[in-house]
């Protein structure tokens, strides 16, 4: 049976469910139309004993062109962040609501694109079965994009952030996205509030 693009990731998933498995299935997902423009899956990374998962957006530019989570501007922001709250790369596993790169062309540039709300679910299985095996104490919810995937669409991250929600049987600390540091008018500021809510984090680990 021909696989349906617009029927989402659940029909990619592999019957094994480890990181390794899980990977290999998602460089093939066609769950929603972004695998066609993007260079290819930017899956999850990390221990899978990690006891905090971060879960940003969507991979950008650099993250596509790569193939892995946060090597662009923005994990830059991320990793001073984490080592600043004394959280230790070997206990994170870093990952993303979307797994392709969403954009438009504008000249020889791409432009990142918010993924909409259908790509956000037809890729919630990849980061539901990363939950499942991971099973972490500890997910930085980081931007409204991960917010909707994680925590539902009437979720306000402004209104919650840095606070310890229920998720399963882990908590979820909601923050910004680190892009949201780098956009902002006063950076340091941003930053500060960043830096405390993955500070929060920590604690409740
Ligand atoms: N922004 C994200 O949300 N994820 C990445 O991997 C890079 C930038
Ligand atoms: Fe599959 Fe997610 Fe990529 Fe869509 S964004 S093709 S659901 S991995």
């Amino acid at each position: 049976m021909a696989k349906d693009a617009n029927n989402g990731a659940a029909q990619f998933l592999p019957d094994r469910r480890d990181l390794g498995a899980l990977r290999g299935a998602a460089a093939c997902c066609e769950g929603c139309d972004l695998y066609r423009n993007a260079t290819q899956t930017v899956f999850g990374e990390g221990p899978a004993r990690a006891r905090f998962m971060l879960v940003g957006e969507q991979p950008g530019d650099q993250e596509d062109l790569r193939g892995h989570p946060f090597v662009g501007p923005a994990g830059r922001i991320l990793d001073k962040g984490l080592q600043e709250a004394g959280i230790a790369r070997d206990d994170v596993y870093l990952t993303n609501a979307v797994k392709h790169f969403s954009f438009v062309p504008r000249g020889k540039r791409r432009i990142h694109q918010k993924p909409t709300a259908a790509e956000i679910d037809a890729c919630h299985p990849w980061l539901d079965a990363e939950l499942s095996v991971v099973r972490p104490e500890v997910v930085v919810v980081m931007g409204a994009t991960a917010a909707r995937a994680l925590l539902g669409r009437a979720f306000k991250v402004t209104q919650h952030r840095g606070e310890a929600v229920p998720l399963g049987e882990a908590l979820a600390v909601p923050t910004i996205h680190p892009s949201a540091v780098l956009r902002a008018p006063d950076r340091d500021a941003a930053y500060a509030g960043f830096l405390a809510d993955l500070q929060a984090a920590k604690r409740v680990a």
